[in-house]
């Protein structure tokens, strides 16, 4: 007998697209799936303005597949020079949700970044004014830090100071990826929220080492330890509204990744809704799935939900070994892997 669930149709609060001829093998990924993305900005060059976003937003929506009213809803990548004016912009803009933190060399394309958080406080006080979420990624930079503990040392000496020095700024914490940063969502002030990856509730470090190095699971911030995505696992299953949906789906070309200096990042927009089940399932947690992929994201941001529905079906399928990339191939998540949902 088969089994479905019914949605109120889920937004993805995190999505790389990156641009041009790219942009039709993978939008539709997402556009099956959710009404809205939260696009990020990591392009190069950078999208460091609502003239920037404007143009990128009309070649998303240029690429979509006919028929699709799918939504995305625009980023600004902030830099140590982010004019305070810029942010009136994206604000009036009606399109740009956010404002992306990515201290300088932490991930892709995050060298325009910005180099000390105290250069931007007039941008964020303006935001803070004007109810602009602040979008960040959230790891110290300096590569002394063991590369597992960048997101608790971020918490301590950045994020939690910031969220007390900016009381009113709603800040989410993107792909939050250990018990350190449940912890810290869980317990601080109001207006702070997270995005949880599909790979962070599926997978722990050692996923990265299986009988050799498996480049497709290296992402950042990089996968923790079993603990840690138990953690993760009980936030994104415990109805509480600060934690929600946000794939961070994070394409690159075959080649780049399986290589002596592979890029991070993973691909999950061919079966997100799919990849998340599985964990939600394994949770015993089915029940909880709407409320985190459906409606803590539109209320955080707030924006309305949904009011069409997405059907799920309980029905196995095997994800494909690869997608086409241009002129390369993306190797998506479980590759070749049997799935246990399927969107109808
Ligand atoms: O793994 C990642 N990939 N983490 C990021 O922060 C950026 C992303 C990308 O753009 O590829
Ligand atoms: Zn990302």
């Amino acid at each position: 007998m088969s089994e479905y669930l019914t949605l109120l149709r889920p937004d993805d609060w995190h999505l790389h697209l990156r641009d041009g001829d790219v942009l039709r093998d993978v939008l539709p990924h997402t556009a099956e799936r959710f009404a809205r993305a939260v696009i990020m900005p990591n392009l190069k060059p950078a999208i460091t303005t609502t003239a920037l976003a404007s143009e990128y937003r009309s070649r998303i929506l240029a690429a979509l597949p006919v028929g699709s009213d799918f939504q995305p809803l625009m980023t600004l990548y902030l830099t140590d020079h982010t004019p305070v004016t810029e942010i009136d912009r994206a604000h009036q803009s009606g399109f740009i949700v956010g404002c992306k933190l990515y201290p300088s060399g932490v991930t892709t394309h995050s060298d325009a970044g910005v180099t000390d958080i105290r250069k931007i406080d007039l941008v964020l006080e303006r935001m803070s004014q004007l109810g602009l979420v602040l979008q960040v990624h959230g790891e110290v930079t300096d590569l002394n830090i063991d590369i597992f503990d960048r997101e608790h040392y971020f918490i301590d000496t950045v994020l939690a100071p910031l969220v007390l020095r900016h009381p009113k700024l709603p800040v989410v914490f993107e792909h939050i990826t250990s018990s350190a940063a449940v912890h810290f969502v869980t317990h601080t002030r109001t207006r702070v929220g997270a995005t949880i990856t599909p790979q962070h509730l599926l997978y722990n470090r050692n996923e990265i080492f299986k009988g050799g190095i498996r480049p497709h699971f290296y992402c950042l911030p990089i996968l923790k330890t079993e603990k840690d995505r138990i953690g993760l696992l009980a936030a994104a299953t415990s109805g509480n509204p600060r934690f929600f949906l946000g794939t961070d789906s994070a394409p690159h070309a075959r080649h780049t990744k399986e290589s002596a200096c592979g890029c991070a990042g993973m691909y999950s927009a061919h079966a997100s809704l799919e990849l998340y089940l599985e964990a939600f399932e394994n949770a015993g947690a089915l029940e909880k799935f709407e409320g985190f992929a459906s409606k803590f994201g539109p209320d955080f941001y707030s924006l309305p939900r949904n009011i069409d529905t997405l059907i799920l079906q309980k029905k196995s399928w095997i994800a494909p070994a690869s997608y086409i990339f241009g002129s390369d191939e993306i190797i998506p998540m479980h590759a070749n892997q049997l799935l246990r949902w399927q969107i109808k």
